[in-house]
């Protein structure tokens, strides 16, 4: 059993222990690393200011350093992530970047293209443009306007302004010799990281602790011995509640060196996702089979966020507008979860369907000491037609006032110009409610032949039947016309365009 998470920041060995191991990383590079390049301003995960570049290698990763270096750096916030979950991690920030005198191509566009006042945020937009050069230098895709605005989604600069941002990302290139992942790839570090995963990690420190077990089982005896537990997924909801003053839980559960949960698997018609996987690979993965969940991804907070933030969390999370549960109610979403009651003997293992997970707000029909290990869901048939839908005050990096999923079968037309027939119909809202819901009496109604009237008539309906409540985000009157509007747009969009 290890008693401390081991990182590599800009190739330098450290091994955290107690109090240190229970900072956010972004406070703990400024105070214990020295490393004061990487700024703090939100401390919630929304301005980008404390990106650095993390990557963690699989066990089983190649070997053969030269030809493919095994680390694949992406951006990541570091104010909302605690260095125990870094654990294994190789991090590297903005002092890690200069090639001896030289600044790196991020670096030399800022100056060169003046996109830089205050320099508050500098060093957040110089990591997330490394990180862009990472995946697309030297691949065929260009760096676009469109592709640069989404690397930089992230980011926030209160007083540039983001012109010359974005002039300064198109400028930006690089040679192989300066791939962060080359100049990192360290075999000795890489082999280290891989060896310390295969052993628990258990933390104490104030009446704290954080355990890293290597198995679901010992996980589930975790769970089953500390009443309260709480799981670390990649802390994006619950890193930003710990940084507005909520305490830190007594007993934190992360399921990081769970090499099965990690992986995410079609079967027949179905994924299966690993509580450890990041919304950035679903959607990666799913752009075929998927393709509006990949689309609606897209809109899902920031790069930073996204590639370590997990679909399981979104889940766990419970929250009402939480974006990928409607289309978990439309796509028969099930929960799998594990537990080991009294800690001892076999796994115990059930199945929930995401119709039957939520109970009331921010509550779940999870039993004491269970933990989620996957989500599963349907892939849409060829001839069902699927639209995602959120409405937010801001298109990117917000969360939602209002969202939605509607999912349709047509009966196949011929060349008639009869309207439409749906066979079968799902519709689901987030933000209506105290809890995402399905609404089964309008897919009912739906159903046969689709008029506009017919639209019309089930869009009034919709705003009568849900419940929202008045909040920042919108108050429950315009709630209404949201959920109603949506429909009409799905109406004349997908079903009778
Ligand atoms: C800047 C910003 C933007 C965001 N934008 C969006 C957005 O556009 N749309 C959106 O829906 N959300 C958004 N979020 C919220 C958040 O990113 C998502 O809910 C994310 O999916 C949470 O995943 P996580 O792994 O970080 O969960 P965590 O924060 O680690 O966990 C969330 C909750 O789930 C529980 N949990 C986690 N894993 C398990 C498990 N295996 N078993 C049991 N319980 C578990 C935790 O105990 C905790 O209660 C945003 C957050 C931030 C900070
Ligand atoms: S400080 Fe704003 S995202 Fe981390
Ligand atoms: S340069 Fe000042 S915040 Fe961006």
């Amino acid at each position: 059993m290890r008693d401390y998470a081991l990182v590599h920041v800009n190739g330098v060995r450290h091994e955290v222990r107690g109090r240190e191991a229970l900072m956010m990383l972004a406070d703990w590079l400024r105070r214990e690393a020295g490393l004061t390049g990487t700024k703090t301003v939100c401390s919630e995960g929304d301005c980008g200011s404390c990106t650095v570049l993390r990557a963690m290698p699989q066990p089983g990763c190649t070997t053969d350093f030269l030809e493919a270096p095994p680390l694949e750096f992406e951006a990541v916030n570091s104010c909302i992530a605690t260095v125990a979950q870094m654990d294994g991690s190789h991090i590297v920030t903005v002092e890690g970047m200069q090639c001896g005198a030289e600044l790196s191509p991020a670096q030399e566009a800022m100056k060169t293209c003046h996109a830089s006042q205050c320099g508050y945020c500098t060093p957040g937009f110089v990591m997330a443009m490394s990180a862009m050069l990472e995946r697309h230098n030297g691949i065929a895709q260009p760096i676009g306007p469109q592709l640069a605005a989404n690397y930089l989604t992230g980011n926030l600069c209160r007083c540039t302004g983001y012109v010359t941002i974005l002039e300064a990302a198109l400028a930006v290139k690089a040679t192989k010799q300066h791939s962060v992942a080359r100049r990192y790839s360290n075999p000795a570090a890489v082999q280290a990281g891989i060896a310390a995963a295969e052993q628990s990690l258990l933390i104490e420190h104030d009446g704290v602790c954080v355990c890293a077990p290597v198995t679901v089982r010992e996980a589930c005896s975790f769970a089953a011995t500390h009443p309260g537990f709480r799981v670390l997924g990649a802390a994006t909801d619950l890193g930003v509640q710990i940084n507005k003053g909520k305490p830190l839980p007594r007993a934190i559960l992360s399921l990081h060196l769970i090499p099965d949960l990690y992986e995410m698997k079609q079967t027949r018609n179905r994924w299966r996702v690993g509580a450890r996987v990041s919304l950035a690979t679903i959607r990666r993965m799913c752009e075929e089979s998927s393709p509006e969940l990949s689309r609606f991804l897209n809109l899902f907070a920031s790069p930073q966020i996204k590639n370590v933030a997990t679909l399981v969390g979104n889940v766990a999370n419970a929250s009402p507008i939480g974006d990928t549960l409607p289309f978990l109610l439309i796509s028969d979403g099930q929960v799998h979860v594990a537990s080991r009651p009294g800690g001892k003997g076999p796994l115990r293992q059930r199945t929930i369907a995401m119709t039957d997970l939520y109970t009331g707000y921010k509550t779940l029909a999870l039993e004491p000491g269970e933990i989620i290990t996957h989500v599963s869901f349907a892939n849409p048939e060829a001839k069902e037609m699927v639209r995602l839908s959120k409405v937010s005050m801001r298109k990117d990096l917000d969360i939602s006032a209002v969202s939605a999923a509607f999912s349709c079968t047509l009966q196949k037309r011929g060349r008639s110009r009869k309207p439409p027939v749906i066979e079968s119909a799902r519709i689901a809202y987030g933000g209506v409610a105290a809890t995402p819901i399905r609404l089964p009496e309008i897919e009912e109604a739906l159903e046969g032949e689709v008029t506009a009237e017919k639209i019309e008539s089930l869009a009034n309906r919709i705003a009568d039947r849900v419940k929202p409540l008045s909040d920042v985000r919108g108050s429950a009157a315009y709630r209404r016309v949201l959920a109603a509007n949506l429909f009409r747009r799905f109406g004349a969009e997908v079903l009778l365009a």
